[in-house]
C-alpha cells in the first residue's frame, strides 16, 4: 500500500491515476503458488481483470499459465511472454479470427461454451490442417450468490453447454476429427465470498465427471474456473484472499482420477487488493438533502460501481482532523450513475484533498474509456518510487 514516503512523491503526480503495489502483488502470488504446488493444481490468470503490461510481467515471473477471453488477450500474454502451452480460451462467443489466432499459437486448449462453437472451431482447424484441444465448458446451475450481474454458472445465463445437452455433445465430437476432447470447464462467477459455493460446484463437477467415466472417458483436465471474492470493505486487514481455504475446499471435494490434473482461473483475488485509483477532490456542494464530494476521477476510470453497484472503501489520506460529514462521493462524468457511494461518512474534506479509492486492481484501469473525451488515466507502479 502506499506508504508515506511514497505519497509524498506521488503529490507531484497529476490525479486521477492507478497506484499500484507490485510487492503486494509478489506477496499474493506467492501464497498462490506455494499453496498451488501443494495441490498439484494449475492456475492460469484471468487477464481480464486487468492486461496491464506491468502486472502481466509481475504474473509470468510467478509462473502462471493464462485464461483469455479474446484473441488479443492472447497475443498480449503471449508477447509479454506466457508459454501459449498454458494458455486457455474462453468465451460465449469467439469469432473465427480469435479460433484461428488461438489455433496458429499453439494454445493449451479451447474451452467450448456451445455445440455450435464445436463445429466452428473444428472447421478452422481442419482448414489449418490442425486438431484443436478443447474443454467442455459446462453451466454447473450452481448459484454463486453475488451479485447477478457477475453470475455465471446458472441456466439463465449465456455461459456454456447445458448439462442435459451432454449426449448430445459427445455424439457430435465423435464425428469432429479436428478436435481432441481433453477436459472439463466449470465458472460460476466473480466476487464470490461464501465458500460453500465452491463445494457445491463440486458435487457438480463429481457427478459430471462421473457420467463421463462410466462411459470410459477419463479427461485429463478439469477446470474449475476462478471467482474466488476480495474484501471491500476492510482492504487493510485482509489484503491477500483466504487461498487455503478455497483450494482446501477442492482438495476435500473433487472426487477425481489420479490422472486429472486440476485448473483454476484466478483473477480479481490475485490483482484487486494490489491497485488503488487516487483521485483529488474537486469541489463539495452542499445540497438540501446531501453533502456531495466530487472527484476529478469519475466512471471513466472505475466503472465497477456504475456497472454494477459496487462499492469500494474510501478514504481521504489529507484531512487530519477530527471532524466529519455524510457525503455522497461522486465523479465528473455527466451520468448520475457516475457515483461511487452514498451516504458514507468521510472526514471533512476539501477541494484538493487527496481521496483513495481502495481494491481497485481487478476490473479498475481495464475498463476504463474516454467517454466524454476525457484523458486516458495512468498508473504508477511502488517499484519505480523506491
Ligand atoms: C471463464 C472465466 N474464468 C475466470 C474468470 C475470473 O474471475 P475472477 O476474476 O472473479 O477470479 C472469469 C470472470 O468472470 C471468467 O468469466
Amino acid at each position: 500500500m502506499i506508504r508515506q514516503r511514497q505519497l509524498t512523491q506521488l503529490t507531484e503526480i497529476e490525479t486521477p491515476f492507478y497506484f499500484y503495489d507490485l510487492d503486494l502483488l509478489r506477496e499474493t502470488l506467492a501464497v498462490v503458488t506455494t499453496l498451488s504446488s501443494t495441490h498439484k493444481y494449475s492456475v492460469h490468470y484471468a487477464v481480464k481483470a486487468n492486461c496491464n503490461s506491468r502486472i502481466l510481467e509481475v504474473i509470468k515471473n510467478a509462473n502462471l499459465g493464462v485464461d483469455c477471453v479474446s484473441g488479443n488477450e492472447i497475443l498480449k500474454s503471449i508477447e509479454i511472454g506466457f508459454k501459449p502451452s498454458e494458455i486457455v480460451f474462453a468465451g460465449v462467443g469467439k469469432t473465427d479470427k480469435e479460433i484461428v489466432t488461438a489455433l496458429n499459437a499453439k494454445i493449451f486448449g479451447f474451452n467450448c461454451e456451445s455445440i455450435q462453437e464445436l463445429e466452428v472451431i473444428d472447421g478452422l482447424a481442419g482448414q489449418l490442417d490442425k486438431v484443436a484441444n478443447v474443454s467442455l465448458r459446462i453451466n454447473p446451475n450452481v448459484d454463486a450468490k453475488t451479485h447477478k450481474n457477475i453470475t455465471t454458472g446458472l441456466e439463465e445465463n449465456k455461459f456454456g453447454i447445458n448439462s442435459w445437452e451432454l449426449n448430445q455433445v459427445l455424439e457430435k465430437i465423435q464425428n469432429l476429427k479436428h478436435l481432441s476432447l481433453i477436459g472439463l470447464h466449470f465458472h460460476i462467477g466473480s466476487q464470490v465470498t461464501d465458500l460453500s459455493r465452491y463445494k457445491e460446484l463440486c458435487t457438480k463437477v463429481n457427478d459430471i465427471n462421473r457420467t463421463f467415466i462410466e462411459r470410459g472417458l477419463i479427461l485429463p483436465h478439469i477446470n474449475v474456473g476462478g471467482g474466488l471474492g476480495i474484501d471491500y470493505q476492510d482492504p487493510m486487514n485482509n489484503l491477500i484472499p483466504d487461498f487455503e481455504s478455497y483450494f482446501g475446499i477442492f482438495s476435500k471435494s473433487l472426487e477425481l482420477q489420479k490422472q486429472q490434473q486440476v485448473h483454476f482461473e484466478l483473477g480479481r483475488s490475485i490483482v484487486g487488493q494490489a491497485g488503488l485509483l487516487v483521485s483529488k477532490v474537486l469541489y463539495e456542494k452542499v445540497g438540501r438533502t446531501r453533502r456531495f464530494l466530487i472527484l476529478d476521477a469519475g466512471m471513466t476510470e472505475l466503472m465497477r460501481p456504475a456497472l454494477y453497484q459496487a462499492i469500494h472503501h474510501i478514504e481521504n489520506i489529507s484531512y487530519k482532523g477530527a471532524e466529519s460529514f455524510v457525503y455522497d462521493v461522486v465523479g465528473p462524468i455527466c451520468e448520475t450513475t457516475d457515483a461511487f457511494a452514498r451516504g458514507v461518512t468521510l472526514p471533512k474534506s476539501s477541494r484538493g484533498d487527496f481521496v483513495i479509492l481502495y481494491s481497485t486492481g481487478a476490473y479498475g484501469e481495464v475498463l476504463k474509456n474516454r467517454y466524454n473525451l476525457r484523458d486516458e488515466v495512468q498508473a504508477i507502479y511502488s517499484d519505480d518510487l523506491k
